[in-house]
């Protein structure tokens, strides 16, 4: 046993912030866990926890802020709604098929989540999802930027997020699966931030008598993680100029839509959102909106249930557009938000934002959301406590906070049915088989609209399962090109068309 002493100021630190029981078992560590342990001491931000306990751990609140007053969010509708709009589309569309060809366009997931809810050991990315070949979301998404690159004849890089929690196991698929055909010097997989776990008396738990516990700082923590790990460097010197977010769990997402990046760049937006109609009142999304003149999405905890329940004259739910984490973000919107010159931001947002006023070089820092969780822990006893119920809290932030930060931000809708399958529940709503199911769907509508015929049951669900692998289509028009290569499709069979 070392019996180096604490240093003083850590010592001083701890007592400050009321978080001297993280050196608790301070002898009874070597001097190797003493120095791994006042390593992560030094990391972290007391400002930061200081606030997030006063904020969110004594008080009940569970997010920065609410906005008081908002409207709905004006959005381009999926398809043109009239002439002019036909005009701006095709442009778009151009616009965008140019932008990707030209390498202006990387492909960026965030796979840094802990998915729970799924009850999966190991990276999300590795869940077999595809109907007929059980294909994995990582093999989907990286055949698809294969194909996009064949289709553009162009170099699509990809830039993957994951977390302390699942990065080494995350490069190790896709070593033992050669990248997926894609060139691994087009991959670069980096790890996003983490922040400590809290007890419900504001305490920073540890994970063990020489490891803080701590959680991936959320989705919104890709914003800074991109600068950190030098992925936008990376994208700068390729000529990127556009990031195309998408979520690991999605598998029906269409990573390079022309006319998604094309809206984007034609209305110098800075960052862009994806939206689908909401199924109800009741569905557990964000729904876009209009706070301040800024585009804003409040969460479905936030918004109250009149609000949700308001209708227009058409009878479309007002608060309808849901946010489905399909972004276009800017490269050097994201630089921005980086930068150093984040002075003015601090002064008009500085009640939405806990922005360190002790600010180290670069702080981009979106408001905490707070989730209560159980979270196995080492307790003052040196007892290893598996909770059975919520003990603890875990904070984030969200990628879409950053939306109200742009001087410009546009909404694309889309159609549930064509792009959005979240994989997030074992079973039921929102799950595996929920996905698959759509994928299928998907598939026949495709085939359908270019008069293929679809063996259908009387109740007029699809009777056969078919998958399209992104190298024979990656969108309905696609299709229309490969007429035949269609076998006849008879019920009860398995259609993998590659
Ligand atoms: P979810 O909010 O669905 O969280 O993430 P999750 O961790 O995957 O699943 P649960 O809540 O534990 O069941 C949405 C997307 O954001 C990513 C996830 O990997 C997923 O693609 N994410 C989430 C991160 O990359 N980092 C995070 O810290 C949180």
């Amino acid at each position: 046993m070392s019996h180096r002493k604490v240093p003083e100021n850590i010592k001083k630190r701890l007592k400050k912030h009321h978080q001297e029981h993280l050196i608790a078992f301070w002898e009874q560590l070597d001097a190797g866990q003493q120095r791994d342990l006042l390593g992560q001491i030094e990391q972290l931000d007391f400002l930061k926890t200081d606030v997030s306990v006063e904020d969110f751990i004594k008080k009940a609140s569970s997010a920065a802020s609410t906005p008081a007053d908002f409207t709905a969010a004006p959005f381009y509708s999926a398809a043109p709604a009239n002439k002019a709009e036909l005009f701006k589309y095709t442009q778009a569309v151009e616009l965008g098929e140019e932008l990707i060809s030209s390498g202006k366009v990387a492909a960026f997931v965030v796979a840094g989540g802990q998915g729970t809810r799924l009850g999966l050991d190991g990276p999300k990315g590795n869940f077999p999802i595809s109907p007929v070949k059980n294909k994995t979301l990582f093999q989907i998404f990286a055949e698809t930027i294969l194909a996009v690159s064949k289709k553009y004849n162009a170099t699509c890089p990809w830039y993957i997020m994951t977390s302390p929690l699942n990065h080494n196991e995350t490069v190790k698929i896709f070593e033992k699966n050669n990248y997926y055909g894609l060139s691994p010097e087009d991959i670069f997989i980096f790890q996003q931030g983490t922040f400590a776990n809290f007890s419900f008396d504001g305490k920073i738990l540890l994970a063990d008598k020489d490891k803080i516990s701590v959680s991936p700082d959320g989705h919104g923590g890709s914003l800074r993680a991109l600068h950190r790990s030098g992925a936008l460097k990376d994208m700068k010197k390729r000529g990127v100029k556009f990031v195309s977010y998408f979520q690991i769990d999605n598998p029906l997402v269409k990573i390079f839509d022309p006319l998604f990046i094309g809206l984007h760049a034609l209305d110098n937006s800075q960052i862009s959102s994806k939206a689908v109609i909401k199924a109800g009142p009741g569905e557990k999304v964000g729904s876009f909106c209009i706070a301040d003149g800024k585009v804003t999405v409040i969460e479905y905890s936030d918004l109250p249930t009149k609000l949700a329940c308001r209708r227009n004259p058409d009878d479309s739910l007002v608060f309808g557009l849901a946010s489905i984490a399909i972004h276009i973000i800017n490269l050097d919107f994201i630089e921005q938000l980086n930068a150093s010159g984040f002075s003015e931001l601090k002064t008009s947002l500085l009640s939405k934002l806990h922005l360190e006023s002790s600010s180290h070089s670069a702080s981009v820092s979106l408001p905490l959301h707070k989730a209560v969780k159980k979270i196995p822990h080492l307790d003052r006893h040196d007892n290893f406590i598996v909770p059975s119920e919520p003990n603890g809290i875990k904070l984030e932030s969200f990628v879409f906070d950053a939306l109200p930060l742009a001087s410009k931000s546009i909404i694309l809708q889309t159609l549930r049915g064509e792009e959005f399958g979240p994989v997030k529940n074992a079973s039921g709503f929102d799950s595996a088989q929920i996905a698959k199911e759509m994928m299928i769907c998907r598939s026949a509508s495709w085939l359908e609209s270019a008069g293929v015929a679809i063996p259908r049951k009387p109740d007029g669900s699809i009777d056969c399962v078919i998958e399209i692998a992104p190298s024979f289509a990656l969108d309905r028009d696609d299709v229309k090109t490969k007429l035949n290569q269609i076998p006849k499709i008879a019920a009860g069979d398995k259609v993998y068309l590659s």
